[in-house]
């Protein structure tokens, strides 16, 4: 055995980098948290209480949308703003946002405990 290296010599590459992915992991639910302090788009999801429910946790007949993945509440709605969903109602409401605003509100309700 050589003496003079440091211990991280002796740790094979693939454990090394197994390590460093467990890192990026612990570190991505900060990043993907949520809009912390994105008061306009709070105030938007707001207005879908009528419906969906207290912080989108619906109790009726309404689809729940709170802790649902952001990107497919996001495709829902631009689908319903298209025209292409079955819809009832909710085109409507979809058309009044832009697809940048749409995005901040299913981000807000994605980061709501689901019910
Ligand atoms: C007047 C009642 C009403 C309001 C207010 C409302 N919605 Fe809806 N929403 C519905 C109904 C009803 C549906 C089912 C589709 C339909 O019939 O239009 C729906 C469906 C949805 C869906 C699709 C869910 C699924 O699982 O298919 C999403 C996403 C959604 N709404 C998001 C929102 C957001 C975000 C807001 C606020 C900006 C909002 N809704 C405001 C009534 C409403």
């Amino acid at each position: 055995m050589r003496t003079g290296q440091g211990a991280l010599a002796t740790v094979p590459p693939v454990v090394f980098a197994t390590v460093l992915g467990l890192f990026g992991l612990l570190a991505a639910p900060a990043t993907l948290a949520g809009p912390v302090g994105d008061t306009q788009a709070e105030l938007w999801a707001a207005g879908c209480a009528a419906c969906h429910g207290t912080h989108g946790a619906s109790v009726g007949g309404f689809p729940p949308l709170a802790g649902r993945s952001a990107s497919e509440l996001l495709a829902l709605m631009l689908r319903q703003r298209a025209g292409q969903a079955d819809s009832t109602i909710m085109h409507q409401h979809a058309r009044g946002f832009s697809e940048a605003e749409l995005a901040r509100i299913a981000a807000v309700f994605a980061a709501r405990p689901k019910p």
